[in-house]
């Protein structure tokens, strides 16, 4: 595994985003390619929550969306064998995870290996997990920011593509302390994609090189 070399493509890509709720990282990605920042489409919209709001929005902008509601399947498995094959059909070249609440089976894993990128609240390797702005608030850390990495059948801790660094101000509240991260990953999450099929990114082991 270590030996082998992943580059990304260069072409225009085709883009399933899966999310659970407000859709905010969905919007500027989408956003991003309106304005003609990023070579690719959205081509579905997935969510596992019927009323999440990112999935009105992807409706109101003309996208497709699909839910599926997990307890309609026998296990977590089944679940994304589904959702694979949805994406299959779609030919969906990468898979943005953007506040979908759902950790991914190593099958899911396995098929989208290298083409499966997620944004996470705070510099990763710390603080993974739920809630992370608030962990960084509660450890008493100076600066947090939000990570772009590709993802792996370990949660929050594959291949790093970019992040940006948040100061924390004394008197942050998690809400305040969030937006200023959100406003980060916002603009993190499109360049991440932009890099991705612009085939520039290269992933060796767990480090992600950005090819000039
Ligand atoms: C974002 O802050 C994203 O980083 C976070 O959920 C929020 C979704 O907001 N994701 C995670 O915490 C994943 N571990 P959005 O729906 O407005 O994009």
């Amino acid at each position: 595994m270590e030996n082998k070399v992943f580059t990304s493509p260069k072409k225009k890509g085709r883009i399933a985003v899966l999310l659970s709720g407000r859709g905010s990282n969905f919007m500027a990605i989408h956003d991003a390619i309106l304005a003609g920042k990023i070579n690719a489409e959205i081509v579905l919209v997935f969510s596992n929550k019927k009323d999440a709001r990112g999935l009105q929005i992807a409706k109101e902008r003309g996208l497709e969306t699909l839910f599926l509601d997990p307890k309609d399947f026998p296990s977590r498995e089944e679940y994304d064998k589904r959702i694979v094959e949805e994406l299959k059909k779609r030919d969906v070249d990468l898979v943005c995870l953007a506040g979908y609440m759902r950790i991914l089976t190593p099958y899911f894993v396995n098929q989208y290996r290298n083409r499966i990128m997620n944004i996470h609240p705070a510099l990763l390797p710390s603080f993974p997990g739920l809630h992370a702005q608030k962990q960084a608030l509660d450890y008493g850390v100076k600066f947090s920011g939000a990570t772009v990495h590709f993802v792996t059948e370990e949660v929050d801790a594959g291949p790093i593509i970019i992040q940006a660094v948040v100061p924390v101000f004394q008197y942050d509240t998690e809400e305040t302390l969030s937006a200023r991260i959100l406003e980060q990953e916002h603009k993190i999450y499109p360049e991440a994609i932009k890099l991705f099929f612009e085939g520039k990114l290269e992933v060796r082991g767990r480090k992600v090189y950005i090819r000039e």
